[in-house]
């Protein structure tokens, strides 16, 4: 506790001078031994430690040893064997890419492990002659021939939710709830989310070691979470969060979703757990994809993936969405679970209402999350 309250008040003053000019929050600011990923936000970085995660298949404490697990200045340790394995392999990696691949980023380290830490040197006839499972595409290049256009299967599913009329007459919504983590089977936490159709969302979840929220403001926003969940608990969103806020913002009001992305495609029908699906792509206003697959006989949007940009490559976010249910006239999901490479979420709306009013200060800086006291002994 007293290692983690000296933290603490280390990044808070780099995080507190930040605040006002909305100056992302870099990762040499914060972190002791930064060699090969540098130049990066912290949240990049952090997003950079998921990556290698998930394409090794390995938790935080595989390569940065086991007091990782509790204490963040043990990270910067350089002893474990396997972060300095890592260091290498970015700068192996870095430079195949620039020698083959004109500096595009095109091998990973997803390319050669697969989810392993030693990657398959021999074909597998196992995977040759399994039934193919459904694998998510890296991006859609094109439009799938044959495919119907964009067009048809977003105003399907605009019919869908309720039809444009109804939809277009919804300024705010809010919404209570629980979340639940997936590797927690008891505790859920209470959760609510605010959005005004002007663009402001915000988002917390209260759990017991402090609020977790993301809040969007409209044109700048912050990240926050526990300390003992992040190395930083108040950040400000990056470049790159703040576009993703903005389609958020769009994804809360449907009516607004055909004018939030660009440059729309459909891909091949495809099947995902039973259920015959189209994935239908666009662009984020910065470029990024957002994948949105939509049920072919509802019209509903069952998922959306999205990515996050790091050093090394992509990674993906997935949101299943489930359990749609009338309010005032339009459908809402009222079960959405999330799936990232560092967790997964369960959130189960209760009482979801729309056009309410909402007070501006829930749309303002969170505060630093402070843990919930200790139930007292009876
Ligand atoms: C495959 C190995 C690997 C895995 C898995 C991994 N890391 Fe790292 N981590 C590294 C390497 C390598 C560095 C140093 C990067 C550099 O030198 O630029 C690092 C650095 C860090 C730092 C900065 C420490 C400092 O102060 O200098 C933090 C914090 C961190 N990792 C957190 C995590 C968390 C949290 C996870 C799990 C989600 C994780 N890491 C998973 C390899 C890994
Ligand atoms: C071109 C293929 C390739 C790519 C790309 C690649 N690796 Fe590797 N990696 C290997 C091979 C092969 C080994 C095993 C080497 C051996 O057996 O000596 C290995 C071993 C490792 C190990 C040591 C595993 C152990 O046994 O402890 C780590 C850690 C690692 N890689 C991390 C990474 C990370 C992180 C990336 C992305 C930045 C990456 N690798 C990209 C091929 C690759």
């Amino acid at each position: 506790m007293g290692a983690a309250a000296a933290w603490l008040l280390a990044v808070a003053s780099v995080a507190g001078q930040a605040a006002p000019a909305q100056r992302p929050v870099m990762a040499e600011d914060v972190f002791k031994s930064v060699q090969v990923l540098k130049g990066i936000t912290v949240n990049e970085f952090m997003q950079t430690m998921g990556f290698f995660s998930a394409s090794l298949g390995l938790n935080c404490t595989s390569c940065h040893g086991e007091d990782s697990g509790s204490d963040w200045a043990s990270y910067a340790d350089d002893k474990p064997l396997r972060k300095q394995t890592t260091r290498r392999m970015v700068l192996m990696v870095n430079a195949l890419n620039r020698a083959s691949f004109q500096g595009r980023q095109v091998v990973t380290c997803y390319s050669c492990h697969r989810g392993d830490i030693r990657p398959q040197i021999i074909p597998s006839l196992e995977v040759q002659y399994a039934e193919p499972a459904y694998i998510e595409p890296d991006e859609l290049s094109e439009q799938a021939p044959r495919a119907p256009a964009a067009d048809q299967v977003l105003d399907k599913y605009l019919q869908a939710v309720g039809g444009v009329p109804r939809l277009a007459g919804i300024s705010s919504m809010s919404a209570t709830g629980v979340r639940q983590d997936y590797d927690d089977l008891i505790e859920k936490y209470p959760v609510e989310v605010f959005a005004r159709v002007t663009g402001q969302h915000a988002t917390t979840v209260r759990s017991r070691n402090g609020d977790r929220s993301t809040v969007f403001d409209g044109t700048g926003g912050w990240i926050a979470a526990p300390l003992s969940e992040v190395p930083v608990p108040v950040l400000p969103m990056t470049a790159e969060e703040l576009d993703a806020a903005k389609v958020d913002a769009a994804l809360f009001f449907p009516a607004t979703l055909k004018l939030a992305l660009t440059q729309w495609r459909v891909g091949f029908p495809t099947t995902i757990d039973n259920r015959d699906v189209l994935l239908v792509q666009g662009f984020s206003p910065a470029g990024s994809p957002v994948k949105l697959y939509f049920d072919r006989e509802s019209g509903l949007l069952t998922r959306l993936v999205r990515y996050s940009k790091t050093i090394v490559g992509r990674v993906p976010t997935k949101v299943d969405y489930g359990d749609y249910r009338d309010v005032s006239g339009v459908k809402i999901p009222f079960r959405v679970v999330t799936t990232w490479t560092d967790g997964r979420s369960v959130t189960e709306l209760s009482d979801v209402r729309v056009n309410v009013a909402i007070d501006t200060s829930r749309f303002g800086r969170p505060a630093v999350p402070v843990p919930l006291p200790e139930p007292a002994a009876r």
